[in-house]
């Protein structure tokens, strides 16, 4: 009981600030794909509905096809033909417009969304009814539309949203909407669908599946020169490095397939696959690493297991969560769950991958006081020591700092958070393999005696400054 609680106490002394930053941070702007959306809205009586964000440039577009539009009203003394369907309607807000639209609402400058002169109204309801008819024969309303329009100099983050004014309306409708924006403003049919902030995506993820294809040869070629003294957990190590180059190759691929034709295609899939086997071996790597296995010892012990078993299912979960976000929107109907689930369970993961570490930590200062090799052990713990503070470092920056990022920086700039957490991942990598290379011969051999004292001071002083 008290050896299973100090390592715990280990944990919230030095981390507490990381575990409360991360379950602090529920809200984030998801990294949605931008594309070509579809939503069914079912007898709605919100009077806002949201449906998706993007990023325009000067030169924009919407385009936006609704079917199978009905009404039914819950009082009965709206008859259905004569509603005032000026109140009904498609709007583009930014979110800074949208706070001082709620501030006119509050103040009763306005009644309904859609008279704001802060948002840009697309589609107003009432171009469904039909036009007056001299015959007298009625006409019934259309209930279907499709609309386009170009957007120039009006760049920034907006939000396509839907205002329905009559609080007894309910509606129902299925809508298709498309943003781009246009590379090339002088030929109308180009299209990119990729948000502002994102198109510099495909490129990015290209020249960092170079970067870790380049690290993967590096690799490959210090393991068949130090083949001697090369462990398992060398191969291992190449092999998560070559699953994070064929994921980025995907997500490029990926990126720029949706760029191209707003929505996506097989090559999702086989992204989908690949992250999945990385981050499963990404945590398992670090796991291994932590317990020393194969560096200090050949066998994991009993709780070491019970880390990688829990780690792993909890991988899995994590995975379909973020193959959930990624296809819908944010402002889909589960979307938060998924997120709050997604954030749930990287938490857990990213705090049970610090254990083994500090058992090893733990292990290697018994050890050191006790079988007399106080400099080996000393490099060792030094080494250990060294590795909790990476990997705390990696977690943090790239689970906080980076949604921080986010949130600080312009929507044109978004792809600069995403190149700020790969590079802080790549280093993490790079850190790892260069610690943890094989050695050409073992450096734990050559020490003397006055190195062995030295280790020996060290290891007291270290003592009496215990955790
Ligand atoms: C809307 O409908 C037109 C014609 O059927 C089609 O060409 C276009 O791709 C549709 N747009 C969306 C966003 O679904």
């Amino acid at each position: 009981m008290a050896m299973a609680a100090r390592p715990f106490r280990y944990l919230l002394a030095h981390n507490g600030g990381l575990a409360l930053a991360l379950i602090m941070m529920s809200w984030w702007i998801g990294g949605a794909k931008a594309e070509i959306r579809e939503m069914e809205v079912q007898s709605d009586a919100r009077s806002i509905i949201p449906f998706d964000e993007f990023g325009f440039t000067r030169w924009g577009g919407l385009e936006l096809n609704v079917t199978g539009i009905a009404f039914s009203s819950s009082s009965s003394s709206e008859a259905a033909d004569d509603l005032d369907l000026s109140q009904l309607g498609f709007f583009l807000s930014t979110r800074d417009a949208w706070l001082h639209v709620l501030q006119q609402l509050q103040d009763l400058d306005i009644t309904c969304a859609l008279q704001s002169d802060l948002v840009h109204v697309v589609y107003s309801f009432d171009r469904l009814s039909p036009p007056p008819n001299p015959s007298g024969v009625p006409v019934a309303r259309a209930t279907s539309f499709r609309f386009a329009v170009n957007l120039t100099d009006s760049p920034g983050q907006f939000t396509l949203v839907f205002a329905n004014c009559l609080p007894t309306l309910r509606v129902s409708m299925d809508v298709r909407s498309a943003m781009f924006n246009r590379p090339d403003p002088s030929d109308p049919s180009s299209r990119a669908y990729l948000s502002a902030g994102s198109a510099a995506l495909p490129l990015l993820y290209s020249l960092l599946f170079f970067a870790y294809a380049a690290l993967a040869v590096v690799w490959a070629a210090a393991l068949i020169r130090r083949r001697r003294s090369a462990f398992a957990i060398h191969y291992f190590m190449l092999a998560v490095i070559i699953l994070k180059a064929l994921n980025l190759l995907c997500e490029a691929e990926d990126k720029s397939y949706i760029e191209r034709t707003g929505s996506a295609h097989g090559w999702d899939v086989l992204f989908y696959i690949f992250s999945f086997l990385k981050g499963i071996s990404l945590f398992t790597l670090i796991v291994l690493i932590g317990t020393g296995w194969s560096f200090l010892k050949p066998y994991l012990q009993d709780r070491e297991k019970k880390v990688l078993m829990a780690v792993i299912p909890l991988q899995v979960v994590a995975n379909i969560a973020q193959v959930a976000i990624d296809e819908s929107g944010p402002y889909a109907r589960d979307w938060v769950t998924w997120r709050q689930l997604f954030l749930l369970v990287d938490v857990v993961c990213c705090c049970a991958i610090l254990f083994p570490i500090v058992w090893s930590i733990k292990n290697l200062r018994e050890a050191a006081r006790t079988d007399g090799k106080a400099a080996v052990n000393l490099m060792k713990l030094t080494l250990f020591r060294q590795y909790y503070v990476v990997v705390i470092c990696y977690i943090y920056f790239t689970r906080v700092v980076v949604y921080a990022l986010i949130t600080i920086t312009s929507y044109q700039y978004l792809w600069t958070s995403v190149f700020a957490g790969e590079l802080a991942t790549l280093a993490f990598y790079v850190f790892t393999g260069y610690k943890f290379r094989p050695e050409a011969h073992n450096p734990y051999f050559a020490i003397d005696d006055e190195e062995e004292e030295a280790a020996a001071e060290a290891l007291k002083l270290d003592d009496e400054f215990e955790l």
